[in-house]
């Protein structure tokens, strides 16, 4: 992440603070990002199922959906400008996380919540005003701007103003966010959509208004982080902040750690650079393979096109998006499952039960799937007890992934990273998942017009190799020190060969390394 100083926590040193009400307000304020995201992610898949959006602006796909069963149920919503609709707004956030990475850096956190917020306002009421398929896109990319700011600046926000001992918690709470925004999309569309006149996706669309105005005000009041503040050379103030937000009378030690963190992150001249080094290539390695395997789940198939998804089986269409709400639901709660499970069973248990789950599940539904529509995909509708079995295994799958890579695909990342490496492999973590989520979102609908049940295969496929990988190849990373992690990748049977002689020539210097988060 741009800049890289941060609360330094991991050298033994336990510095003194409270969870003050200012820390809190960030949270929420904070959570507003989260929350933005999730209700983006979640909002276009139950908009984009109904009629009288369909109808207004993707008149084919309409026809095509409201054609007899001779129709093949795989193709019904086959389009790429219907994709599109989804899937802008992640190439606008690639594109923007990279921008934001230097404005975060330079201007500093709270002004890149601003700009995320104001982008965010913007692209809503182009969205919930719009006439034709260019509003709509053009509302779409500006929602992805807004979102490669608020991801970059918004968890770093977090990091820098928690006290050191609720940094994983505040970690996993920006995720928990996410899943809060996704249910709320799905509750809103299935409550808009029973609106006379066929309005309602105009509220669901500029429904993101409301947090992005919270944002934005909360931003607007919100201190600058000291980190930021000693980056930009106003130590004084950086102080001052300090103590008010820690609530104690001697932030000293920390003070001496964050301008030290922040003059050794100065130094480091060439991030990009250094990322090439053979030292560093299980790092590299991990940032961009995480973010691929997350998306390659297929999780964000059902966040986008549950809706879809459940009419391509027959669901009337307040059931299909009455089941998105279900499936959102048991995202927010494995998601908290995993907040206390996270440092209690480790990241590789939960990665290799959460993958089994995936797998098991995915497998399911492919065959329940194919053993009623084959591969013609002309049949009528399920009957209900099935389309609940359906249903039911979609949210085991969704569990698995909740409690596995949802989280743990940022957090691992987040951790692993040397400082001198912090922002740039950062960046690519952020810009990988991106790309992979836009590709999903374009990509799927096609996908499954053309390889109908064995889609469910595919990802299953991709489920057993990350899982194979995560058991072979990534480190314990619980309850390490961050200034420690070096010692998991010299102590590993593979990545030893790679990073042993940088490790080494660290420890010939005496061991002393500055790290931050
Ligand atoms: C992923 C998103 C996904 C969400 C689902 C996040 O960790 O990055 O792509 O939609 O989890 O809860």
């Amino acid at each position: 992440m741009a800049g890289g100083g941060a609360v330094s926590s991991g050298n033994g040193k336990a510095y003194p603070g409270k969870l003050t009400k200012r820390v809190l307000v960030t949270t929420i304020v904070a959570a507003m990002g989260g929350l933005i995201f999730g209700y983006d992610l979640g909002i276009s898949g139950g908009v984009t199922s109904m009629d009288s959006f369909l109808e207004k602006f993707f008149p084919s796909v309409y026809r095509k959906q409201k054609a007899d069963n001779s129709t093949n149920q795989y193709c019904k919503f086959d389009s790429q400008t219907l994709t599109l609709f989804t899937s802008s707004l992640y190439v606008a956030a690639l594109l923007s996380s990279l921008v934001a990475s230097w404005v975060t850096w330079r201007l500093g956190r709270r002004r890149s919540m601003l700009v995320g917020g104001t982008l965010f306002c913007a692209g809503a009421l182009i969205n919930g005003f719009a006439q034709n398929i260019a509003m709509l896109i053009v509302g779409r990319l500006l929602l992805g701007f807004g979102i490669g700011f608020g991801n970059q600046a918004v968890p770093l926000y977090l990091s820098e103003m928690a006290p050191y001992k609720y940094r994983g918690a505040l970690n996993f709470c920006f995720q928990l966010s996410i899943t809060a925004g996704i249910l709320i999309a799905n509750l809103l569309n299935y409550w808009f959509v029973k609106i006379e006149g066929g309005w309602g996706w105009r509220l669901s669309l500029g429904g993101a208004v409301v947090p992005a105005l919270i944002m934005i005000v909360g931003s607007w009041f919100l201190p600058e982080t000291p980190n930021s503040l000693i980056e930009n050379g106003k130590k004084d103030e950086a102080r001052a902040e300090l103590l008010k937000i820690r609530g104690v009378d001697n932030v000293d030690e920390e003070f001496k750690d964050l301008v030290a963190a922040s003059e050794a992150s100065k130094k480091v001249e060439h991030p990009w650079r250094n990322l090439f080094q053979r030292k560093y290539r299980p790092h590299l390695v991990m940032a961009l393979l995480i973010p691929f395997f997350q998306q390659i789940t297929g999780i964000n198939v059902i966040m986008f096109y549950a809706p879809v998804l459940f009419k391509t089986i027959g669901f009337g269409g307040t059931a299909s998006l009455m089941s998105a709400v279900i499936t959102g639901l048991v995202n927010v709660v494995a998601t908290v499952v995993a907040i206390y499970l996270v440092d209690k069973l480790g990241r590789k248990f939960l990665f290799i039960e959460g993958g089994i789950q995936m797998i098991a599940s995915q497998v399911a539904v492919a065959i329940l799937i194919g053993l009623k529509f084959g591969t013609s995909g002309n049949t009528s509708n399920l009957p209900e007890w099935y389309a609940i079995v359906v249903v039911l295994f979609i949210c085991v799958y969704v569990a698995g992934f909740a409690w596995s890579w949802g989280p743990l695909g940022w957090l691992v990342p987040s951790e692993i990273f040397p400082l001198e490496i912090r922002s740039a492999a950062q960046s690519i973590t952020v810009s990988v998942n991106m790309f992979f989520t836009f590709i999903i979102a374009q990509l799927f609908l096609m996908m499954l017009c053309l390889m109908k049940f064995w889609l469910f295969i595919f990802f299953s496929f991709f489920v057993v190799v990350m899982t194979l990988f995560v058991i072979f190849l990534l480190p314990e990373t619980k309850g390490i020190p961050i200034e420690e992690m070096a010692i998991v990748w010299k102590s590993h049977w593979f990545w030893k060969r790679f990073v042993a002689d940088g490790v080494d020539m660290e420890m010939a210097k005496g061991g002393s390394r500055v790290n931050t988060i």
